[in-house]
């Protein structure tokens, strides 16, 4: 079975049941921090793995409200989730498909991509960014933000847990990964969940970059 079609199984159940809405909600308050680094604009964005759809509709109500926003996930579930959560919101284009063999039909480019908790489902982190580098427009930005990365021992057994293969990457590594993408202006900052605010276990990478002009 390909890493994306355990993936899409996986979530697949999770959309069946609760667990999409409530992992969602235990994601909004790191996600939220970085909203406030995503410009308004009339252009097009991206979210890759949207799961739900909250955060989809969010940015399409505020920062692309005089724009285009295009939700993608592999799980056929999320999607008819996703579609739920955005009717009635014109500016918001969904589809279930893989991202790692995905192209935008019409050959579009985005001017901000943004992704929580996906690119480590991928079988190369480098590929998916690579492919999300090529999806930006000039100046377009990347955001990705994970739980599962090397530094977050909390997470090293998640993949055995849940029977889906995940890449384990280092923050360090991110970074060089969004440089080899041909991505600059890169930074990194840990997203705490206000509950998580002083343990011992890491908070949530979020790795971000932009594309040259
Ligand atoms: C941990 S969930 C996060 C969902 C949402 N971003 C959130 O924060 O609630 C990961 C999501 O990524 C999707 N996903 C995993 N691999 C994918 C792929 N290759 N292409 C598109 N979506 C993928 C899953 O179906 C799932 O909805």
């Amino acid at each position: 079975m390909s890493d994306s079609h355990a993936a899409g199984q996986l979530f697949d159940q999770w959309a069946a049941d609760d667990r999409a809405r409530r992992m969602w909600q235990n994601h909004l308050p790191r996600v939220r921090q970085i909203w406030e680094m995503i410009p308004s604009s009339d252009g097009h964005y991206l979210e890759i793995g949207c799961g739900c759809g909250l955060g989809l509709r969010h940015v399409a109500e505020n920062q692309y409200r005089d724009g285009r926003c295009m939700g993608i996930d592999v799980s056929q579930n999320m999607i008819r989730l996703a579609e739920e959560t955005t009717a009635g919101l014109a500016n918001v284009r969904l589809e279930a498909v893989d991202f790692t063999n995905w192209e935008p039909g019409d050959g579009r480019t985005f001017d901000a991509i943004f992704s929580m908790e996906v690119f480590y489902y991928f079988p190369s982190i480098q590929e998916g960014l690579n492919h999300a580098s090529r999806l930006l427009a000039p100046g377009g930005r990347l955001w990705v933000l994970v739980d599962c990365y090397r530094e977050n021992t909390a997470s090293h057994d998640w993949s055995e847990k849940l029977g889906v293969p995940m890449q384990m990457w280092s923050s360090a590594q991110y970074a060089d990964g969004f440089a080899r993408a041909g991505l600059s202006e890169i930074g990194q900052k840990t997203l705490h969940h206000p509950k998580d605010e002083g343990a011992s276990e890491p908070p949530t990478l979020c790795t971000y970059g932009r594309k040259c002009e």
